[in-house]
């Protein structure tokens, strides 16, 4: 069955303020969706990797160096003060976004990666001793592995990662079970980038806190999908990218308890991050302003807090929902499929189709999908661990976004 476009335009987000768009009137402020590949029409369903950005954010980004560019809190000229002014605002947006109540708690990072080695590199100086154990799940990204075992090989802690069912959920009973107050880290991805599977985050963050863990949520595949609030979570940390929450490529978020911190020394030294510079001693200011030296992504924050914004005009539900729709018709041709194998059947997923085909390396998949102007990803999404328990070398990987439309889907599907 194919979705005809009059299909496409019968689906509807409403908006806080303002008409209803259809789904073509939201894919036009997309300028990127329009574009043709050598291969025909773009269909572009690798939004896992990095999301494609609405004209909001581009039109900001280009007022930002039209009107606004100086450097920030360094200038007491008008330029300067207008894109000190930007900047600060931007943290306060994404902060209201995530439900961070404190805006210093957020700190503008180059992405979630960043965020990760930012808070491993701090506890490595003041919490880890040997014997030490950082949990995490077998299903993280490198960015949430490699950090914690750079700060375990300095440190003399271990990395432990708990066991992912066949299915491709988490054993969260099993995680439960190997935390103990040995456990001091523990390290914990909302939703699987290579997966899709959605885990029991609030269930491992509070079993983490009873054995008196520090927890990170990585919430880069999530917050793209659904609302995070920080507020509510209980987690120490969260990083995001923003590239993947339709905001520039460079910026991303560690938000942090206040109290915890402040508990870190400072990740990087340079400009703006200090008190006072001496050779007899140098002090170093609180936060947000301790963990970002130097000059910032300014543009780059500026363009996320675009994003966020233009995001909120919608409910998010209704964009899930419309994402969800794709993915459970993708699921459905997936299965129609003879020798095909979707790596997720947890009971809770989203945004990821990622499969293996009997007989067909991922990348030969890749390269015939591209033939017809459809991207995707393969390989093994920077999870190798995961691919391991697996048995398998990579995945093809479709990941939706709301702007995608069934037609997309199906053109996958042929
Ligand atoms: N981590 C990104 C992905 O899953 C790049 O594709």
């Amino acid at each position: 069955m194919f979705f005809s476009m009059s299909a496409e335009s019968e689906v509807i987000f409403s908006r806080r303020k303002g008409p209803p768009l259809s789904l073509a009137e939201l894919r036009a402020e997309f300028p990127i969706l329009a574009m043709r590949t050598p291969a025909g029409p773009l269909v572009y369903l690798d939004n896992a990797a990095t999301a494609q950005k609405p004209k909001a954010v581009l039109d900001r980004l280009q007022r930002y160096y039209t009107e606004e560019n100086a450097n920030i809190h360094r200038g007491v000229h008008h330029l300067s003060q207008v894109a000190t002014e930007a900047y600060e605002s931007a943290r306060k947006s994404i902060a209201a976004f995530m439900g961070a109540a404190n805006p210093a708690e957020v700190i503008f990072t180059r992405g979630a990666t960043e965020g990760v080695n930012l808070v491993a590199a701090g506890l490595r100086e003041s919490l880890l001793k040997p014997g030490d154990e950082i949990l995490v799940t077998g299903m993280e990204h490198h960015a949430n592995i490699v950090p914690w075992q750079l700060a375990a090989g300095r440190t003399g802690a271990v990395v432990k990662a708990a066991p992912v069912n066949d299915d491709g959920s988490l054993d969260a009973d099993a995680m439960i079970a190997m935390m103990s107050p040995k456990t001091k880290v523990v390290g914990v991805v909302w939703v699987s980038n290579a997966l899709g599977t959605i885990n029991p985050v609030a269930r491992v963050i509070a079993a983490a806190r009873a054995v008196g863990a520090t927890v990170l949520v990585d919430a880069c595949q999530s917050i793209t999908h659904f609302d995070l609030d920080v507020s509510k979570l209980g987690a120490d940390y969260v990083v995001f990218s923003g590239h993947k929450l339709f905001g520039p490529t460079g910026i991303g978020v560690l938000w942090g308890r206040a109290d915890r911190l402040s508990e870190l020394p400072p990740y990087q030294g340079g400009g703006d991050m200090i008190q006072r510079v001496s050779f007899s001693g140098t002090t170093y200011r609180g936060i947000p302003e301790r963990f970002e030296a130097g000059t910032p992504d300014i543009s780059g924050a500026i363009g996320l807090a675009a994003a966020v914004d233009w995001l909120r005009q919608f409910d998010r539900r209704e964009l899930e929902a419309h994402e969800n729709a794709l993915l459970r018709r993708a699921e459905e041709l997936a299965d129609a499929v003879p020798g095909l194998r979707r790596l997720s059947r947890a009971p809770e997923r989203c945004g990821v189709l990622s499969f293996v085909l009997d007989g067909a390396h991922p990348h030969d998949i890749g390269t015939y999908l591209d033939a017809s102007g459809i991207a995707v990803r393969t390989g093994h999404h920077c999870c190798m661990p995961l691919m391991e328990r697996f048995g398998i070398p990579g995945t093809t990987r479709a990941s939706f976004a709301f702007y995608n439309t069934m037609a997309e889907v199906e053109a996958l599907g042929r």
